[in-house]
């Protein structure tokens, strides 16, 4: 058997990582790991007990149980023992989520998990670090990015809310406090590896995304044997 691969896509908010991963993977015949999913599991599972104190996250995140099983093309997810589904794109977690990814216990916590669960196998992740501190020896790593308009809309669109100016420039707001707060926190936070492949989606149609990612996989695994 060839060596496990790995395909690392990160970028801002919004910008199409975690739908572009998913077919990278289900046309490469990988398996798709969000992990932006293990943050918003986390901060679900803090709003819900209410977490407040140092002592709530280290006893919580001590009892917490993540459970991530590969079902191709994606994993499945369970927290306590629950699939969470739809509750982790609701609003509350939105505006939570930044704050509880920047803790280092959390991130310690998901960056395990994500090794754990992927150890030996091939798979596309996707997040805000997985090419500079989960797996900095990715095969490829893609920096996905699109203008803050393309990003709002497209996240409008996927929940079928109104696509009116104001609603727009709403969106853009919550999207930019986000990025501001992933890109400044101290610990892991969000920038381009380096060796990332910049891929800007503002004026592709997803399929042409995804074949120019399969595309730039293919000759890696070609060049490198
Ligand atoms: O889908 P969207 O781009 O809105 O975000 P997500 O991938 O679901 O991630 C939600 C939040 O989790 C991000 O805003 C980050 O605060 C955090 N995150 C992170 O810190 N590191 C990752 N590898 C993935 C997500």
């Amino acid at each position: 058997m060839s060596d496990p691969r790995i395909i690392a896509i990160d970028g801002p908010s919004a910008s199409g990582k975690s739908t572009t991963a998913h077919e990278v993977a289900a046309t490469l015949g990988l398996v798709h790991l969000n992990s932006g999913l293990l943050y918003r599991a986390i901060t679900w599972i803090a709003l819900r007990d209410g977490w407040r104190s140092e002592r709530d996250f280290e006893f919580g995140l001590y009892q917490l149980r993540l459970s991530l099983d590969p079902n191709p093309p994606e994993f499945e997810l369970q927290i306590d023992g629950l699939n969470p589904g739809d509750w982790l794109q609701a609003p509350e977690v939105n505006v939570r989520v930044s704050a509880v990814s920047a803790r280092g216990d959390v991130r310690r916590r998901v960056t395990d998990s994500l090794r754990a669960s992927t150890e030996n196998m091939s798979v596309v992740l996707d997040g805000r670090d997985i090419g500079t501190v989960v797996f900095p020896e990715a095969t490829l790593k893609i920096y996905l990015t699109a203008s803050a308009d393309v990003r709002a809309r497209r996240r409008l669109a996927e929940r079928e809310s109104g696509l009116t100016e104001h609603c727009v420039s709403d969106e853009i707001v919550r999207l930019d406090e986000r990025d501001r707060l992933d890109t400044t926190r101290r610990i892991a936070p969000l920038r381009r590896s380096p060796d990332a492949i910049d891929v800007d989606t503002s004026n592709l149609t997803r399929p042409e995304v995804v074949a120019k990612i399969v595309k730039l996989y293919r000759e890696k695994v070609s060049a490198h044997g």
